[in-house]
């Protein structure tokens, strides 16, 4: 790795607020471990009113850098001297390096959303139904149409935050609503849950997948419970899905790789989908 100075033991976190429930650490040391590599990563809580006075500390500490979650994906955008695309077209970072005195960002959640799309295979040319219009449905869209999705609907109970998201990515999208998700499924190829419903202790996303095309494939963001009712209802008509779990392995892997300068290893090298599991289990 350039930049960085191979003698000292390398530390790197994840800052939120809160941020116990992180799994980030238990993902990050299960791969250092494999490597057998002495490394360290921390769970670290910042107050938002503290972002970038929190930020700086562990810079100044020797930190490699940080994922960002909740609430500070837009602080960290914000506070980079350089930013990938990804991030800047989302507005929203959820990695910051810091190297040659200079602070990074990048939004990983594009390289996790489209390891989860990649699985289902999805034709680009069917109708695509994103549920929801916050930061998680924002960089789902990004990927779409990065990846040539070309009739997006959006799904949200919001409406004119729907809209909002569609007019400042500049997408000629349509806004479906929420008490009508059956009109907007309709002979879609493709179902993304960017919304908490669903989640362990709120509402279940209601669709009626019944006018949906044969081959579509749905990914849901939400991985507690692993298999939310939207999935269980999906396979039950033999329809792909991806979990949530998906994304968020596949979102830590850019990290590791640029905190430790090592590939993550893959689940059949060193099996992390298990842990996850067990200590979500634990957690219920
Ligand atoms: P994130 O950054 O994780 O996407 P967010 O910006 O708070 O979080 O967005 C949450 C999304 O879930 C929004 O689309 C929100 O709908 P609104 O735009 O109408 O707020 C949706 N959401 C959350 N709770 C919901 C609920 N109980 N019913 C319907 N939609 C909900």
């Amino acid at each position: 790795m350039t930049g960085y100075d191979q003698r000292i033991v390398p530390v790197a976190g994840v800052v939120g607020d809160p941020v116990a429930h992180s799994l980030s650490p238990l993902i990050m040391s299960t791969w250092l471990d494999w490597h057998g590599l002495e490394g360290r990563y921390e769970a670290i809580e910042i107050r938002p009113d503290h972002f970038r006075s929190g930020i700086d500390e562990l810079r100044s500490a020797g930190y490699r850098g940080v994922n960002v979650t909740l609430p500070h994906k837009e602080a960290a955008f914000s506070i980079a001297d350089e930013v990938s695309e990804g991030a800047r077209h989302i507005r929203a970072a959820n990695l910051l390096r810091f190297e040659d005195s200079r602070l990074h960002a990048d939004n990983t959640d594009v390289f996790g959303i489209r390891c989860a799309l990649e699985e289902l295979e999805c034709d680009p040319a069917r109708p695509v139904v994103l549920v929801g219009a916050g930061g998680a449905a924002r960089a789902a869209l990004h990927v779409l149409i990065e990846d040539g999705f070309s009739q997006i609907r959006i799904l949200n109970r919001t409406r004119e935050r729907a809209q909002a998201l569609l007019d400042t990515m500049q997408v000629d999208g349509q806004v479906y609503d929420m008490n009508d998700p059956d009109v907007a499924v309709y002979q879609a190829g493709l179902v993304i849950n960017a919304t908490s419903l669903g989640m362990t202790g709120q509402p279940a996303l209601e669709i009626d997948l019944s006018g949906l095309d044969q081959d579509a494939g749905i990914f849901d963001m939400v991985y507690t419970p692993l298999k939310t009712d939207l999935l269980l209802s999906a396979e039950a008509r033999n329809h792909r899905t991806v979990e949530g779990l998906t994304m968020l392995i596949a979102q830590a892997r850019p990290s590791f790789q640029a905190f430790f300068g090592l590939e993550a290893p893959s689940e059949e090298a060193c099996p992390l989908r298990k842990k996850l599991v067990d200590r979500l289990e634990q957690r219920s």
